[in-house]
């Protein structure tokens, strides 16, 4: 069976939109060293394209998390798989997530990274889908916010597949 992606948000609409964050995060980290930490694999499209346009000098780590299976449903249950390979200790750290959806991710991130010193701490996501939140805690910058439909492409995934697309895309039934 072949299933067939509509294009929810472009590839010209993103680019865009993250060109935009670059520029507003390399004002805001002006004379600084930015940290910016992966959560793998679905940010790394947009963790890319991000530190690509970025205009500071930036650092780079990942780490990775399971909370999903191949289903497209939360297993609520979030569990540290890969760890930082470098201290965040005083450092200016910009956590980057693919898609927030019911928070559990970034908030189990955020509550380990906090415990380690870190001189401050943001979070950006590329996708926000605010209705299914069951954790309470908000991106600082997200660059679209989209109604609660599962998402591929751009880093996104469903069952391992389209993480390559160049925009965000809807599998059509
Ligand atoms: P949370 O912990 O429920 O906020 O889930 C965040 C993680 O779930 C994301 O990093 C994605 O890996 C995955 N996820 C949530 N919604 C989608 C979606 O629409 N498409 C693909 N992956 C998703
Ligand atoms: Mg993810």
């Amino acid at each position: 069976m072949s299933e067939k992606i509509g294009v929810l948000i472009s590839t010209t609409d993103v680019e865009n939109r993250i060109a935009e964050v670059a520029e507003q995060l390399s004002k805001e980290y002006e004379g600084k060293v930015l940290h910016i930490i992966g959560v793998l694999k679905g940010s790394v499209f947009f963790m890319c394209e991000l530190a690509k346009r970025m205009t500071i000098p930036v650092t780079m780590d990942f780490m990775s998390v399971s909370s999903y299976g191949n289903e497209t449903k939360s297993s609520g249950v979030v569990k540290l798989v890969k760890d930082l390979d470098d201290s965040i200790e005083g450092r200016d750290v910009l956590l980057v997530e693919d898609i927030m959806d019911s928070g559990r991710t970034l908030s189990y991130l955020v509550k380990i990274l906090k415990e380690r010193k870190p001189s401050s701490l943001k979070l950006i996501t590329l996708l926000d889908k605010p209705d299914r939140r069951v954790v309470e805690i908000e991106p600082d910058v997200t660059c679209f916010t989209i109604p609660d439909r599962f998402v591929v492409g751009y880093g996104l995934d469903c069952a391992q597949k389209y993480r390559n697309l160049p925009y965000i895309g809807v599998i059509e039934e």
